[in-house]
C-alpha cells in the first residue's frame, strides 16, 4: 500500500506510457504521462492474490462465478454506496464503453439523439457516432471555475427526435460529484423528454471528503423505469485491463430487452476480470480504496496549489476523480501555443480539451493518478514552461 513506490511502466504495452510519443510526440524516455485514466499503481493485495491463485492452478476453463461475484459487487454498493441491487438486475460487459455500445444498441435506433452535458468523457460521443445516432450537445456552464447545468436552455434545445441521456456522475472532467437537487434536476429533463437515462457511475468511489455521491435510483426512485446504471471496479482499483464493467438495470421489462440483447451479441465474461472484481470488492479492497484516495487528495492539493501560482492557468476544484481539468484561457495564448508548451517544453502528455466536446476547447486534462514525486516534477516542469507569464 505505499504508492510512493516507484513503477515503471514503459516497455509494457501500456497505453498511457508507450503510446505517448507516437500519440503526444512526447518522448518516451524523458517524457510524463499524464493523459490516459488508468493510475501507476498496482492493484490491490486481495487482487494480485486472487490472481497469483488462478495462475499458480494455471487452469483457465469455463467458470461458473457468478454468485461469488455478483454478490461481492451487492456487498460493495450497499455498504459503500447505499445502494440496494438484485443479482438479476446486474449484466458484465467488457468494460463501460463497450457497456454505453451495447446500451444504445438496445435502447436506441441509427439517427436517434443522444444527449451529454459537454464537456464530458470523449469515448461517450465516439460510440454514439460510430453507431449512427446523434451526439446532442447540452454544454455545462463553467461559473466560477464550477461546472453546472442550465434546463432551462437544454429544455430549449429539445427536438423530440432525442431517445437517450448519458449523465456523468461524477463528472468527468470537471470532477463535480453533483448534488441531490443536480441529479434531480436529471432525473426531471429525463422523463420530460420521455428519454432513456444512462448514468455512468464509474468513479464514485473516488470522491473526496466533503463531497457526497448520490447513485441514481436512490435520488429519485420513480425514474427507474427509464433507468440504466453503469459501474466498474476498473478505475477504482486500477484493473481497466481487464475488461469488467457493469450495466445494472433496476426496472425488469428494460432489463428483459438488454438481457434478450446481450444474447443475440452472446456478451459473456471472462472469469479472470469477474474473479478480480469478486477480490477488490471486499474489505480488504475497501481499506486500499480508502488509502488511495487520501494519496490522491493529496496529489490534487500539491498540483492545484502550483497551478494556482501559474498566471494564466485555473485547475477547476476537483470533488471526484484524479482527472484534473486545466484552463488556460486567460493566458491570451491559442490552443497549439498552450498545447506545445506543455507537450514539447514541458514534455508532459494531457488529454487534449477538444475531445470532450464543446466548452472544452481551451482545457487539457491532466491524470493525477501516479506517484507524487511526479506529481511534483510536472509541477516544476509546467511552472517553467510558462514561465515567461510570471
Ligand atoms: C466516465 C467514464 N466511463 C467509462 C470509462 C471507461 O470505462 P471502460 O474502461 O470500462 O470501458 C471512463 C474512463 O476514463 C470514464 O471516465
Amino acid at each position: 500500500m505505499n504508492f510512493d513506490d516507484p513503477i515503471d511502466r514503459r516497455g509494457t504495452n501500456s497505453t498511457k506510457w508507450d503510446m505517448m510519443e507516437p500519440l503526444y510526440g512526447v518522448p518516451a524516455d524523458t517524457g510524463l504521462s499524464m493523459w490516459v485514466a488508468d493510475t501507476d499503481f498496482q492493484a490491490p493485495a486481495p487482487v494480485l492474490n486472487k490472481l497469483r491463485e488462478m495462475t499458480d492452478h494455471g487452469v483457465f476453463g469455463y467458470t461458473n462465478l457468478d454468485a461469488t461475484y455478483k454478490g461481492a459487487i451487492q456487498w460493495w454498493m450497499q455498504t459503500r454506496h447505499n445502494w440496494t441491487i438484485e443479482q438479476d438486475a446486474i449484466f458484465t460487459t467488457t468494460g463501460l464503453v463497450n457497456g454505453v455500445g451495447l446500451c444504445l444498441d438496445t435502447f436506441t435506433q441509427p439517427g436517434d439523439g443522444v444527449v451529454l452535458f459537454t464537456p464530458v468523457y470523449h469515448a461517450f460521443a465516439k460510440v454514439i457516432r460510430a453507431s449512427g445516432r446523434e451526439v446532442v450537445e447540452c454544454q455545462l456552464t463553467n461559473t466560477d471555475g464550477r461546472y453546472e447545468m442550465d434546463f432551462d436552455a437544454y429544455d430549449a434545445m429539445m427536438t423530440g427526435s432525442e431517445k437517450m441521456v448519458i449523465l456523468c456522475s461524477p463528472h468527468n472532467p470537471g470532477g463535480r460529484v453533483w448534488t441531490r437537487e443536480e441529479l434531480q434536476g436529471v432525473a426531471d429533463f429525463a422523463k420530460r423528454h420521455d428519454l432513456i437515462l444512462l448514468s455512468d457511475e464509474i468513479h464514485h468511489d473516488l470522491v473526496y471528503p466533503g463531497n457526497t455521491h448520490f447513485p441514481m435510483p436512490n435520488v429519485d426512485p420513480s425514474i427507474i423505469d427509464r433507468l440504466l446504471m453503469l459501474t466498474a471496479p476498473s478505475k477504482t482499483f486500477n484493473i481497466a485491463g481487464l475488461h469488467t464493467g457493469q450495466v445494472i438495470i433496476p426496472d425488469p421489462k428494460l432489463r428483459a430487452r438488454f438481457a434478450a440483447r446481450m444474447a443475440a451479441l452472446s456478451v459473456a465474461p471472462n472469469s479472470v476480470g469477474q474473479a478480480a472484481t469478486a477480490a477488490a470488492y471486499s474489505p480488504e479492497g475497501a481499506e486500499w480504496v480508502d488509502a488511495q484516495l487520501a494519496y490522491l487528495d493529496a496529489n490534487r492539493q500539491v498540483f492545484d496549489a502550483a497551478i494556482a501560482k501559474i498566471p494564466g492557468l485555473s485547475s477547476m476544484k476537483l470533488e471526484s476523480t484524479y482527472l484534473a481539468w486545466v484552463d488556460f484561457t486567460d493566458t491570451g495564448m491559442e490552443r497549439a501555443e498552450f498545447t506545445d508548451r506543455v507537450e514539447q517544453t514541458a514534455q508532459v502528455a494531457a488529454n487534449h480539451g477538444t475531445t470532450f466536446g464543446t466548452g472544452g476547447e481551451n482545457f487539457l486534462r491532466f491524470n493525477l493518478g501516479t506517484q507524487r514525486a511526479r506529481i511534483e516534477e510536472a509541477c516544476e516542469r509546467l511552472t517553467a514552461a510558462f514561465g515567461d507569464l510570471q
